[in-house]
């Protein structure tokens, strides 16, 4: 495998592709394909960004979300990080998050940052050079549930009492916030 036939490109430029992100993100991650097709179609120039990871043939290898930071302009969080399960453990996974770094560091010049988060894929993350930072708020401010409603998100993660674990905070319909056990990563780019 060598990285130079490889490109990573922006999932809106290639709409051929939507079908064939939604099987490699369902086998890994099952969801409904109408939730899923809805991020996928956030996709834009700006953020959040969907990006795909093509082989020399134009076959589908590996995907990846970018979005922006809950009060950090200088931070993107990164999400969904899927390889095709046939094609894990030959170097993909470091490939996609080195173009991805340098796709941010040539599109977005004022990203400083990339943050992400993972329950078992710590030492991947590491050999990619991320290290472990503390717990960040997560919000999903590109939702549409987001709009209007900062300030009320605001207080109401204020009101939560702070917790000395890791957390990952989730914005769920009807403002429920969910804490699940997982390690924050981070680089700086
Ligand atoms: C995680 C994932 C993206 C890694 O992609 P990959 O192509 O298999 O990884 P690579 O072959 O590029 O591995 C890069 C390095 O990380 C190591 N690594 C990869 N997966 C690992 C794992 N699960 N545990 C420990 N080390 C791992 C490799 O040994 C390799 O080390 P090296 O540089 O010393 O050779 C891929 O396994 C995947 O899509 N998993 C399912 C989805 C997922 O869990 N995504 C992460 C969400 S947080």
């Amino acid at each position: 495998m060598s990285s130079s036939t490889l490109r990573l490109l922006p999932l809106h430029e290639n709409r051929d592709f939507y079908e064939h992100v939604l099987e490699l993100l369902n086998d890994e991650w099952p969801q409904s394909k109408t939730i899923r097709m809805r991020r996928l179609e956030r996709s834009c120039n700006d953020l959040p960004l969907s990006y795909i990871l093509l082989g020399d043939q134009n076959q589908l290898i590996g995907y990846c979300y970018v979005d922006r930071m809950f009060n950090e302009e200088q931070s993107v969080i990164v999400e969904s990080v899927c390889i095709q399960r046939n094609l894990r453990g030959h170097g993909y996974g470091k490939i996609l998050m080195k173009f991805l770094e340098d796709h941010l560091r040539e599109r977005m010049p004022k990203i400083e940052w990339i943050y992400l988060t993972t329950t078992d894929k710590r030492h991947f993350y590491e050999k990619c050079g991320y290290e472990e930072t503390s717990a960040r708020v997560r919000l999903n401010i590109s939702s549409k549930l987001f709009n209007g409603n900062e300030q009320a998100l605001k207080n109401l993660l204020a009101s939560q009492p702070s917790s000395n674990t890791d957390s990952h905070v989730i914005l769920q319909k009807g403002s429920t916030i969910q804490r699940i056990q997982t390690v924050w990563m981070k680089k700086q780019i």
